[in-house]
């Protein structure tokens, strides 16, 4: 008999609790047909848990999660916490638990589904091929430095700091190559050398790994630059690792290049092999409540820690195939429908993707 996983779930806000349901009895389905077994246990998490216990983070939570062996995560956040104080905000408790369980790298791939092409804003020719993940540094740079407020010469100031130090980078930096050594060998480290320190400290530490990678071809691009390559030549690149703020800037543009935000899927890492996995998009306030949201990339979420976490390729391959067989038999929610009188519910599109889950 398969090793029980801990799997610590939080739904979070918005269409959280909808399509993180649907990623679940992808769970119940594959325990079935692969014999793998799996505890999940629920927490609080984001602006729910400000409402019920008043904090994004409650300790509870973040514990339930450091005795699992991966998490799983729908989405926080809405326009009903956005003007609370700094400490009660959702995204205050999303930095926190990735700060507080290590988790240093996030791994977001943006990839075209055929079927999908017509939903991106570019031409189909441009998107042709298009499979990279933006691997981004997540427990440093600006979003963690020393922020504050004070009385300047010409009145009120503001500070965000941004602070690296070489270990920070090179473990970032050394998964990044570990990552496109798996795929096409193709390595992109975007930085900003010829203005910030931090980025001349951390061109300086891929060239001082490098050549531990001899088979992985590396190329250095400007982040500024590299904003403006993915919209002209998105299918060049492979893996792309950067810094925290840059990260998500691009991780969001490589999304959107797809057309489809809501098939996305995300992995947070540390050093072992525990995960947090979550959806790409966000909590999606405005249609939440309807059932309407696409499961598909919480339900890619759960193949992602298959791989990752578990090393269940067979199971992560088979949701994928589900997802796909699906996809072209024409199934479409909303959000990637072409006539939106067709579109299925979120609970359909989960359980047509369970049925079609086999070994
Ligand atoms: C993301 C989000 C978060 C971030 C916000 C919600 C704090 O944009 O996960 O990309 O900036 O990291
Ligand atoms: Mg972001």
């Amino acid at each position: 008999m398969a090793e029980v996983k801990k799997i610590a779930v939080i739904a979070g806000d918005g269409i959280g609790p909808e399509v993180v349901a649907e990623a679940e009895k992808v769970l119940k389905k594959t325990e079935e047909i692969f014999g793998y077994r799996f505890e999940t246990e629920h927490g609080l998490f984001g602006g729910i848990a400000i409402d019920e216990r008043g904090t994004p983070l409650p300790q509870d939570t973040l514990e339930m999660c450091q005795k699992s062996d991966a998490v799983l995560l729908g989405a926080v956040g809405g326009p009903k916490w956005d003007n609370n104080p700094h400490d009660l905000r959702p995204e205050t408790g999303l930095l926190g638990i990735r700060k507080a369980l290590g988790l240093f790298s996030n791994i977001r791939p943006a990839v075209i589904f055929d079927c999908l092409k017509e939903a991106s804003t570019l031409k189909p020719e441009v998107l042709e091929g298009t499979d990279l993940i933006v691997v981004r540094e997540l427990t440093g740079g600006i979003y963690f430095g020393e922020k504050l407020r004070r009385q300047g010469d010409n009145g009120e100031e503001a500070v965000d700091t941004c602070v690296y130090n070489v270990k920070e980078v090179e473990r970032i930096v050394r998964q990044a190559f570990e990552i496109a050594r798996t795929r096409s060998k193709k390595l992109a480290s975007v930085d900003k050398a010829n203005v910030l320190e931090t980025s001349r400290l951390w061109r300086e530490t891929v060239n001082r790994i490098a050549p531990d990678y001899p088979d992985v071809e590396l190329e250095h691009v400007l982040v500024d630059n590299c904003a403006m390559q993915l919209l002209r030549r998105p299918s060049s690149f492979d893996v792309i690792v950067t810094e925290n703020m840059f990260g998500d800037i691009l991780s969001d543009e490589a999304a959107m290049l797809t057309g489809s935000i809501g098939m996305l899927s995300s992995a947070s890492l540390g050093e072992g092999s525990f995960g947090l996995y979550e959806p790409v998009h966000g909590s999606a306030p405005d249609i939440a409540g309807q059932g309407i949201a696409n499961p598909i990339a919480t339900i890619l979420s759960v193949a992602l820690m298959f791989r990752l976490t578990f090393g269940y390729h067979d199971a992560a391959e088979a949701i994928e195939r589900a997802v796909k067989e699906v996809l072209d038999a024409g199934h479409r929610t909303s959000d990637i429908a072409k006539d939106k009188s067709q579109a299925i519910s979120t609970q359909q599109m989960g359980e047509l993707i369970v049925s079609a889950i086999r070994k």
